[in-house]
């Protein structure tokens, strides 16, 4: 009996509570409705910048490596130092989210994440949208990360205190590059040596991105690079011979407005 009377209580006792809970959100809803609207108000894109130190963001980034591989490092290493100074919406942003873009997301070897980590940076800070200035600079960025003998990144406190050989990727796929890297450095995937490139190339793309941001705080940036898709009738990346060898297949043009 005392039993059952203590398992009343109990049961009432949750009852009332689960009413208090919801009169309360009914009696809230009006002021909730304000909050969420100052909300939206403060995490509308695009989001607050102030000039980085790109030494800083490398070093971040490189040591960020090590627990959010490449593309969350990049983004971490960027946002960390805005939440510091701005709080909100950066305060917010689930960076351990974007762990998925290792190895050209998730192990499939295409767009190296670093490059997806910027581009998600530049966009959310410097506007996003076809050619919009955020697009503009993470086309810079992969043009760079393409074209760039790297990691040229010397940490602090490297995990490998060796010299680590440099490579060309002339892709913006993961999977190219780190198999040249792997083929120059006489380096397996699963060696910390390759791991520790891809932590310095982390921390290059994380500078490299934060001095284009940099310059377009200044309003400095200008870019007359063509994003591939709008020279070429076709997403692509440049070396088409690459893949294709002598012979690049014709590009379908039907229905484009300028032939
Ligand atoms: C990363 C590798 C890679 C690169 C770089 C690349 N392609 Fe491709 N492309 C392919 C593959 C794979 C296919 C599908 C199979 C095929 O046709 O070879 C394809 C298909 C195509 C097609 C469709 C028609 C067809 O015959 O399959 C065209 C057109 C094309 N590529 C043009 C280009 C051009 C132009 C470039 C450079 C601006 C380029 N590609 C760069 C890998 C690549």
């Amino acid at each position: 009996m005392e039993f059952d009377e203590k398992k009343l209580t109990r049961r009432k006792l949750i009852i009332g509570a689960g009413t208090f809970a919801a009169g309360a959100a009914l009696l809230s809803a009006g002021a909730q409705n304000l909050i969420s609207k100052a909300e939206a108000k403060e995490t509308a894109l695009p989001w607050p910048y102030e000039k980085l130190d790109p030494n800083e963001v490398a070093e971040a980034a490189y040591n960020e490596w090590y627990k959010l591989y490449c593309g969350a490092a990049v983004i971490s290493s960027i946002f960390t130092p805005l939440k510091k100074k701005f709080g909100e919406p950066y305060a917010s942003f689930p960076v351990d989210s974007f762990i998925w873009m290792h190895g050209g997301v998730a192990g499939w070897g295409t767009m190296c994440g670093t490059e997806i980590g910027a581009t998600l940076a530049a966009n959310m800070i410097a506007g996003q949208g076809v050619f919009k200035d955020g697009e503009k600079i993470a086309n810079e960025v992969i043009q760079w990360y393409c074209d760039t003998e790297l990691p040229t990144y010397a940490p602090k406190n490297p995990k490998i205190s060796a010299k680590l050989p440099m490579s060309k990727s002339g892709s913006p796929l993961c999977h190219v590059s780190v198999g040249k890297w792997m083929k120059v450095a006489d380096k397996g995937f699963w060696s910390p040596e390759r791991k520790d490139r891809c932590a310095r190339l982390t921390a290059n793309i994380a500078a490299h991105t934060v001095k284009l941001l940099n310059d377009w705080k200044d309003g400095k940036f200008k870019s007359d690079l063509k994003i591939p898709a709008m020279t070429y009738n076709i997403t692509a990346q440049h070396d088409c011979t690459d893949c294709h060898g002598g012979k690049v297949p014709e590009i379908n043009t039907k229905g484009n407005p300028a032939k």
